[in-house]
C-alpha cells in the first residue's frame, strides 16, 4: 500500500476516498496524527500530515521515527514524501516540482535511527542512493503522462529550521552542491531505508532560497500561497496517476 506523507500545503489528500482513521501508538511515541486510510482510484493508500492536522509540529519536533514506524507497521510498502522547499539552483522558480535524487543532511539532534536501542545490533544501512530509483521513475512517468513538467534529479539540503537560512548559508549549500533546501527530508529518508521502505520525494519550490531571485532581500511567504496551492493540485494529480499507472485503473479527470 502506498503511503503519502504530506507537508506544508498538503495537510489533506482530497483525492483519497477516506474509509477510516487509525490512531497508532508506537515504541517511539506518537506519530504526527491519526493515519488516514482510503482508496485512490480504487486502490488502498494511506496519508499522514507530517506537521499534524493543525500544522502545529515544527520540522525539528516531528517524531519521524514514530511516523515511519506507524506507516510500516500498518502496511505501507512505499512512501511518497511531499514537502515544500526553497529553490537554490538558478533555473528553479516558485511552483516548480523537483524529484530529488540526492540528499545532504545538515540537521542535528534529531532521533535519526531505529538502531540505537540497548542490545540492538550496530547497523549501518547503505545510503548511497537515498531515494528509491523505481519510485522516482514512477513519479516522473506519472508527471510526464499528465504533461506536468518535473525537474528530475537534484540535491536536497536538509536544514534544521525552524528558522530559514541566511544568504551566506544558502551560498554555502550551493557550494556543497545543493539544488533545493528544506527542513524535513532528514531523518525521514534514512528511517524509511532502515525499514526497507522504498521512499521518494516530491519537492515543491515555494520560494527562491534566501538571498536569491525574489528572495534577494527576504523571503515573503504570504505571496506564495497561490503558487503552492496550484503546485499541490499538480502533486495530487501526479500521485493519483502514479497509483493508476501502477494498478491499471483510470483516475478521475
Ligand atoms: N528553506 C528551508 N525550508 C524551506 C524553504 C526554504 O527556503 N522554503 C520552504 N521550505
Amino acid at each position: 500500500m502506498l503511503a503519502i506523507i504530506g507537508g506544508s500545503g498538503l495537510t489533506t489528500l482530497s483525492n483519497l476516498d477516506v474509509s477510516h482513521r487509525e490512531v497508532v501508538r508506537t515504541p517511539y511515541g506518537e506519530p504526527s496524527g491519526a493515519l488516514v486510510f482510503g482508496q485512490i482510484c480504487g486502490h488502498p493508500a494511506m496519508f499522514l500530515p507530517r506537521h499534524g492536522y493543525g500544522h502545529t509540529i515544527p520540522p525539528h519536533m516531528v517524531n519521524y521515527r514514530a511516523n515511519l514506524w506507524a506507516l510500516h507497521h500498518l502496511g505501507a510498502t512505499g512512501v511518497i514524501s511531499v514537502a515544500s522547499v526553497g529553490g537554490i539552483r538558478a533555473d528553479l522558480q516558485p511552483g516548480d516540482i523537483v524529484i530529488p535524487d540526492q540528499i545532504i543532511d545538515y540537521t542535528w539532534g534529531r532521533k535519526s535511527t531505529f538502531f540505537d536501542g540497548v542490545g540492538s545490533p550496530v547497523t549501518h544501512v547503505d545510503f548511497t542512493e537515498p531515494y528509491d530509483a523505481a519510485l522516482r521513475a514512477k513519479l516522473h512517468g506519472a508527471g510526464a503522462s499528465l504533461g506536468i513538467t518535473m525537474k528530475v534529479g537534484g540535491v536536497y539540503a536538509a536544514t534544521q529550521g525552524p528558522r530559514l537560512e541566511s544568504a551566506a548559508e544558502i551560498n554555502r549549500l550551493e557550494r556543497d552542491g545543493a539544488d533545493i533546501v528544506g527542513m524535513t527530508g532528514m531523518p525521514e529518508a534514512v528511517l524509511a531505508r532502515e525499514l526497507n521502505l522504498p521512499y521518494a520525494a516530491i519537492s515543491v519550490v515555494a520560494n527562491h532560497a534566501a538571498g536569491r531571485g525574489t528572495s534577494a532581500h527576504g523571503i515573503q511567504f504570504e505571496s506564495l500561497e497561490q503558487v503552492l496551492q496550484t503546485a499541490m493540485g499538480q502533486v495530487r494529480a501526479v500521485i493519483e496517476r502514479l497509483v493508476a499507472d501502477t494498478n491499471g485503473c483510470s483516475p478521475a479527470a
